[in-house]
């Protein structure tokens, strides 16, 4: 006998559920491997890891999804296009689509390419060596390109790769948001950098102990809502966030001790991605329903706690006098004004990760302008620095003294990462528009805020975008959250805003 519709969809969802599960048990590997596993374990994981990701990948590939997932389609299961079994039904196919057209040769080339691309880069950035990483950007180059023309796409080849990262998201819906968003930013920059800003960023390179760093830090995350229940905070190098499934979310941090911000505003990042993972349904856990809309829609909750909430003057009116009683020493000279200005500081510098809130976007829009020339053959490999030095002086009014702070800084490229730096400003964007939103749904937030209340806000952001997994494209949940289409203007606002205070 046949199988039902109803069939097909349990089996397909079963079979979903059993990769997931083993993709989260190579996501522990990984995070053990980033924080605790010993340094001769290194060669053991990577056989390990790579046993694993083959596996996951060949449980999404197997025809047998194929089958199932048309069967489910021709069926009235998927009638309703807002149904569970559709939305599911819908991402399954996307997954499934973009990794059975990619061949296998090309998988392969990719994979063996970023993991000596990314050795060429460390030595290459070391050394500010980029024609040294040359040869490595052309051949990625061209395999990204060749990935786009198998993946197909209807309007620029470089949306066949932003899809990976932002389904639903164009090049020209960008490039016309990226093109207001610039060109108020250069002059805002512009502006601050002339302000007669007080200088009072050395307030946090005082001596901050990491011990006691650690304390306050699991004291916000614990007063905004992170469920230590549900979820770790490690230290570690590069800091990230790990959501491997319902009631365990890892999130890793580092301290310096001699730099009070990069720990904090590095955390509250880190929890805001946490708090999303931990406000996806646990029902739906292993299928579409279950996971995180986008990548700019999770770096919009991060976004919003470390810039949005965690640098305003009520959140510190709050933390403030507490943060004093914990670092007596540094901050007794210390006052609240003087310390806003120092977490708000507007500073134009060559590094994006240590860039601020204002100017970081503008080191994005260089990024995705370079990326959509070589992907699009308007840029070779060897123009890059010229390329990114003349871009970069037009943005953001300095020339690079080197490649080492320029072009090669970023690790994106040497992996095969292109398409993604876009992820980084939407994320901004987004937390700027949902932000305006909350405070008009719930009334003074600031207030709430300054009286230690954050629960409010994440409880808005549960019901508003954690709950609803991959429902909804990240363009549709912000029409549905904010009634409007993404704009760049609440952004804009918020740093104007900020700009004129600190002038
Ligand atoms: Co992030």
């Amino acid at each position: 006998m046949p199988r039902t519709p109803e069939q097909a969809y349990s089996e397909l969802l079963r079979r979903m559920k059993e990769r997931t599960l083993l993709a989260s048990c190579a996501g522990l590997l990984g995070w053990d491997e980033r924080t605790y596993m010993p340094r001769q374990g290194a060669n053991l994981r990577a056989e390990q890891a790579a046993l694993l990701a083959r596996m996951v990948h060949e449980m999404l590939t197997a025809p047998a999804i194929g089958l199932l997932l048309e069967e489910v389609e021709n069926s009235r299961l998927v009638e309703d296009p807002q149904s569970d079994a559709a939305v599911n039904v819908r991402e399954i196919r996307r997954q499934y689509d973009r990794a059975v057209k990619l061949p296998r040769t090309l998988v392969e080339e990719l994979a063996r390419a970023s993991t000596l691309g990314q050795q060429a880069w460390q030595e290459a950035r070391s050394r500010s060596d980029f024609a040294s990483f040359a040869p490595h950007l052309r051949k990625l180059v061209q395999l990204k390109r060749e990935e786009a023309q198998a993946v197909g796409f209807k309007g620029a080849a470089y949306d066949a790769l932003l899809d990976d990262y932002e389904p639903g998201e164009t090049t020209a819906s960008l490039r016309w948001l990226f093109a207001e968003l610039r060109a108020e930013l250069v002059p805002l920059v512009e502006q601050a950098a002339e302000g007669k800003v007080r200088a009072c960023s050395n307030i946090l390179r005082r001596e901050y102990d990491a011990d006691r760093q650690q304390i306050v830090c699991q004291a916000v995350a614990a007063a905004i809502g992170f469920d230590f229940d549900a979820g770790r905070l490690d230290v570690t190098t590069h800091p990230f966030c790990s959501g491997l499934g319902p009631g365990d979310v890892r999130l890793t941090t580092r301290y310096n001790p001699v730099q009070f911000s990069e720990g904090f505003f590095g955390t509250l990042h880190e929890v805001g991605h946490g708090l999303y993972e931990q406000g996806l349904p646990a029902e739906h856990y292993g299928t579409p329903l279950g996971e995180a809309c986008s990548l700019g829609i999770h770096e919009s909750q991060s976004r919003m706690w470390e810039n949005l909430v965690g640098r305003s003057a009520p959140f510190w009116r709050h933390w403030f006098p507490r943060l004093r009683q914990v670092f007596w020493e540094p901050l007794r000279d210390v006052k609240l004004d003087d310390w806003l200005l120092a977490v708000n500081e507007v500073k134009r510098s060559f590094i994006r990760i240590e860039a601020d809130e204002t100017t970081y976007n503008l080191h994005i829009i260089l990024r995705f302008e370079l990326e959509q020339a070589l992907i699009h053959g308007d840029l070779s490999a060897d123009e890059v620095p010229a390329a990114w030095n003349e871009g970069f002086k037009k943005t953001l009014g300095l020339t690079p003294p080197d490649d080492a702070h320029g072009c090669l800084q970023d690790i994106h490229w040497s992996a095969g990462l292109f398409g993604y730096f876009p992820t980084y400003t939407l994320g901004n964007l987004y937390a700027a528009q949902f932000m305006e939103q909350a405070r008009q749904d719930l009334g003074d937030l600031d207030a709430a805020f300054e009286r230690g209340d954050f629960l409010t806000l994440k409880s808005w952001l549960n019901d508003k975008i954690h709950r609803h997994g991959k429902r909804y494209l990240a363009p549709e949940l912000c029409q549905r959250v904010t009634g409007k289409p993404l704009s760049p203007q609440p952004l804009l606002r918020h740093l104007r805003n900020k700009v004129a205070r600190l002038s």
